[in-house]
């Protein structure tokens, strides 16, 4: 979604606020745009498009570059992703860049075409230009205080100010924000990954604080006027693990990394020679979980629900945050409430975080990123290690997150004294196997696969019991990367209508792994095949089903089964994909972080 960089310093502005722009690419955008100050003057260039548009209108710019500057890459929400609705946006003396979504912007915006403002874009971001400039007089933190108290919703804004060529703003609220510290030269960035080239100090802008940066330092101040002394943090990532090395995409990156995180994040947490589970907590004391998070993270809680029901025997319920946040959980006083996110900043997991520490409910996340608001607000996280994640569709987060989930329910089952010595020592084995297995699934060329995929309007995947949870995943990343259009069915329930589909010639993609379910499934995809169907299926070596294309697998336990798998899917989907000739690392509409509702 939205990004935002923002500098001052010695360096030529357009080079920093460009590599910074790049950065954020991958969280999805559809516009971009930089404004400077040129001899006292601000200006602005914008593009409508990719980087690459902008970068070529600056190149041929004549229009002289200072030292300081702000841009941004925008994910349309108020109006469409025009060159004119692209950021910065100017309301007389005031020049700005936001992430999030203003609420009340509408009625703002009359109030203020009645004060004599008016608009030329369809945005919230030109309204919030026009409120702060209508409360400034010359002093812009009062006029940004004042213009908070008026503004619903969440922003993250840099600002620049007619007649300061020497300072830039910052603010924030629900959407992150951080200030990078270089040497005699600082950032503002929505995320520290924009500016790892130039700085890995940084510190995180607090909610209700006015940052004022200035070639000679940074000042934070708070709502009394009061300066604050804020902690300087390292980030713990470097550029380099953010390239893409020899790949040809992040994508495929991302899903090669798997089996060394994996191994990573045994070393973290499993001891097998001892058979424990240690530095996660023990979520036997629960008696029901609510899994709540968005996209592949909910299809990573639709895995743990099973495991977790399965192996620990405490009930689940799994939703999606944009619905859990609205309606009204029961809750039991032994409620936990887990939050699952790679990013921490998807608003609707915010919104459903904050909603049940407002009951007294314990929450715990899984979540990637350290300096996340989930991951400081929430009161108990797992770091899943995974690194930065650049490609929009998740890959390697949903698994580390899968494996998570995993060891969470049998740390629970031994706690609870319900899972047998030799079933115990069995699943430690497996697990502890996994990296190298993985390894070998994905070194296989799933080409042929795909080329009777690609030309296709739509695919089903089907399967019963834990295999529908991995087309679940399956579908959603074949759909986001190919834009195939694409449906993760229960086996069973196919012929209660989308039976109606099955053309001749439509791709079928059955998971058959689990071994007391695979009768039902087989019969199942023979009911498409019946009606002309093409069928795939991903089976383990006992499964005997003739004329269809198979993709075998080693049979696993339910404990592991899914991380074999779904690598094969992301693959697949991978290769369909780039048949088609899509852009893979930043599919269509697609954002990584969701920072608006
Ligand atoms: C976006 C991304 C998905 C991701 C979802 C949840 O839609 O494109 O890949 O699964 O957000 O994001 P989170 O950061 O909360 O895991």
């Amino acid at each position: 979604m939205c990004g935002i960089i923002g500098y001052i310093g010695k360096r030529k502005v357009a080079d920093v606020l460009l590599t910074g722009l790049k950065n954020l690419e991958y969280r999805g955008y559809d516009s971009c745009g930089i404004s400077f100050f040129s001899n006292d003057e601000i200006k602005s260039i914008k593009s409508a498009g990719k980087i690459q548009g902008l970068e070529e209108k600056i190149k041929n710019t004549e229009i002289e570059m200072g030292h300081l500057g702000i841009a941004h890459t925008r994910w349309a929400t108020h109006g469409s992703a025009s060159e004119m609705n692209a950021h910065p946006h100017t309301v007389s003396n005031i020049t700005l860049v936001h992430n999030g979504i203003i609420e009340n912007a509408e009625l703002l915006k009359g109030e203020l075409l009645e004060k004599g403002y008016f608009f030329q874009t369809e945005t919230d971001t030109e309204v919030v230009a026009a409120l702060i400039d209508s409360y400034y007089q010359g002093d812009l933190v009062s006029a940004i205080f004042k213009a908070e108290n008026r503004m619903k919703g969440s922003y993250a804004l840099g600002i620049i100010v007619k007649g300061e060529s020497d300072k830039i703003y910052a603010v924030r609220k629900d959407s992150p924000l951080v200030i990078g510290y270089g040497n005699e030269e600082y950032f503002i960035a929505s995320d520290i990954s924009a500016i790892l080239e130039f700085t890995k100090q940084y510190v995180l802008l607090e909610e209700g604080e006015v940052a004022i940066l200035e070639s000679s330092g940074v000042k934070v101040i708070d709502s009394n006027y009061q300066e604050v002394v804020k902690k300087v943090l390292l980030a713990d990532i470097d550029a380099e693990r953010q390239s893409k090395n020899s790949y040809e995409h992040y994508m495929l990156k991302e899903i090669m990394e798997e089996p060394i995180l994996l191994e990573n994040l045994i070393k973290m947490f499993v001891d097998s020679e001892k058979m424990v589970i240690s530095n996660l907590p023990d979520v036997s004391k629960y008696e029901e979980i609510h899994i709540v998070a968005c996209g592949s993270a909910l299809y990573a809680g639709e895995v743990g629900k099973y495991l977790l029901e399965e192996k620990s025997r405490i009930p689940v319920f799994v939703s999606a945050a944009s619905e859990y946040r609205y309606r009204s959980p029961i809750y039991s006083h032994k409620t936990l409430v887990i939050l699952i996110s790679q990013s921490g900043e998807t608003a609707d997991t915010i919104a459903a975080l904050r909603m049940a520490k407002d009951r007294g409910i314990p929450t715990l996340a899984i979540v990637n990123t350290e300096s996340s608001t989930i991951a400081r607000e929430v009161d108990d996280v797992i770091f899943i290690k995974a690194g930065v994640e650049v490609a929009v569709a998740t890959t390697k987060a949903y698994i580390l997150q899968v494996a998570i989930l995993s060891l969470l329910s049998l740390k629970a089952a031994i706690a609870k004294g319900i899972i047998r010595d030799s079933e115990m020592s069995f699943l430690f084995d497996e697990f502890i196997s996994l990296p190298e297995k993985i390894q070998e699934v994905l070194h296989r060329n799933y080409q042929n696969i795909a080329k009777e995929i690609y030309n296709s309007s739509t695919v089903f995947f089907i399967g019963r019991g834990i295999d529908y949870t991995m087309c679940l995943e399956g579908s959603l990343k074949l759909k986001e990367v190919s834009y195939i259009h694409s449906e993760a069915y229960q086996a069973g329930e196919l012929k209660h209508g989308s039976i109606s589909l099955i053309e001749r010639g439509t791709p079928v993609i059955a998971l058959i792994t689990s071994e007391e379910l695979k009768d039902k499934s087989v019969s199942n995809l023979i009911e498409a095949k019946s009606r002309g169907a093409k069928c795939i299926v991903v089976v383990t070596e006992k499964t005997e089903i003739e004329e269809v294309l198979k993709i075998v697998v080693e049979e696993l336990s339910s404990f592991t089964q899914t991380l074999l798998v779904v690598p094969i899917l992301q693959l697949l989907a991978y290769e369909v994909a780039k048949l088609r000739g899509c852009e893979i690392d930043q599919p269509r509409n697609l954002a990584k972080s969701v920072t608006v509702e």
